[in-house]
């Protein structure tokens, strides 16, 4: 194959931002065919790197000129259109989360099972990021000794009145859930979450920040702080301990100490773009490589479906206020 054809579904932030990335910085790949819900979006996207809009993602999906699809449309539009992937045999990159629900992100993980080989990559871009592997470099090394503990910090500056706790549990927190997975190698098995006293920038009825504590297979613990309305920055931290030390990242990326005007200083990264924007371009660069092998390198279906369980309990976990155990269905 000389260059992978890419369908990409669903224009909004994320699909115009890998749709951009696709035409111009990651090699071997082509968009050919852009779908959005919204035809006007579509077009000027599909205008924006020389390709074709198509009015319905399934005809993108099953298109002559497509030889890989990637899935940046909202949660609930992704079971059907990773299926048709899927039915068609052919890889997907597909934007966290898997599905929306347990049962079909497990369906899902049965049938590419029945498949015999990998089609899906699901867009947990921190496995991909610098920072990330270095630590989880630094476990596999034995540098830190075993792991002990993970703490994790998840803070924006900003976001709008419908990330409520639940919300915040399924789109933010399953990146920690994600993260634990992957440094630590083994399943969550239970979630708490700890609500103490919100931010008044918090609307009523959302419990902004909440502490929630994992535990592992082999008993380890990991927390997580998430505080979306900080008002300060995009702050993603994370600190492993180990029995013969520790190793934190997340400190701001290229951290420069300036001093101007009597004083001393840096800048915080703003977004998640900022901190993130190397990552996405990594991921795209992998999955694309392995595409066009016929595989996939990065977290797949089977990941998805772990972290659509966690953040399940972990819903639950806001409702009832107990420790909730995760839910999950043996590896096929
Ligand atoms: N990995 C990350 O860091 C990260 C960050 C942000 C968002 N996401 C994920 O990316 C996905 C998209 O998020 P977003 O922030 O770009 O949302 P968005 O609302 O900005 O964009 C979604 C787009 O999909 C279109 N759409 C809706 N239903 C559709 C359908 N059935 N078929 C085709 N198009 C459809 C909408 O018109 C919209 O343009 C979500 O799954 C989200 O969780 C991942």
């Amino acid at each position: 194959m000389t260059e992978l054809r890419i369908a990409v579904l669903g224009v909004g932030m994320m699909g115009a931002f890998h749709a951009a990335a696709l035409s111009s910085r990651i090699r071997g790949a082509r968009v050919t065919v852009v779908n959005d819900f919204f035809p006007e979006k579509a077009a000027e996207v599909a205008a924006s790197v020389g390709a074709r809009a198509v009015a319905d993602p399934f005809e993108a999906i099953r298109a002559e000129d497509v030889d890989a699809v990637l899935i940046a449309t909202p949660g609930r539009a992704h079971d059907e259109q990773v299926n048709a992937c899927l039915d068609r045999g052919i890889p997907v990159l597909c934007e966290k989360p898997l599905t929306t629900d347990i049962a079909s992100s497990y369906a899902i993980v049965q049938k590419e099972a029945r498949l015999g080989r990998p089609l899906i990559q699901v867009g947990f871009m921190r496995r991909f990021d610098a920072e990330y592997v270095a630590l989880k470099k630094l476990i596999t090394d034995g540098a830190l000794g075993n792991p002990l503990v993970v703490h994790c910090t998840h803070r924006n500056p900003t976001v709008p009145d419908f990330f409520n706790s639940e919300f915040m549990i399924r789109d933010s927190v399953v990146h920690e859930v994600d993260v634990a997975r992957f440094l630590l190698d083994e399943e969550i098995t239970s979630v708490q979450v700890l609500k103490g006293v919100a931010t008044k920038a918090a609307p009523a009825g959302t419990s902004d920040p909440m502490i929630v504590v994992f535990e592992t297979e082999s008993g380890r613990i990991v927390t997580d702080e998430i505080y979306v309305r900080t008002g300060v920055a995009y702050e993603v931290r994370t600190e492993v301990v180990g029995e013969s030390g520790s190793a934190t990242i997340g400190l701001d990326q290229n951290l420069v100490v300036k001093t101007t005007d009597g004083r001393w200083g840096g800048s915080l990264t703003p977004g998640f773009v900022q901190r993130f924007g190397a990552a996405y371009d990594v991921e795209l660069q992998r999955w694309v490589d392995a595409a066009r092998r016929g595989t996939v390198d990065g977290p797949g279906a089977w990941d998805g479906y772990a972290a659509v369980a966690v953040c399940e309990a972990g819903v639950e976990a806001v409702r009832t206020g107990q420790k909730v155990r995760v839910a999950m269905e043996a590896r096929p």
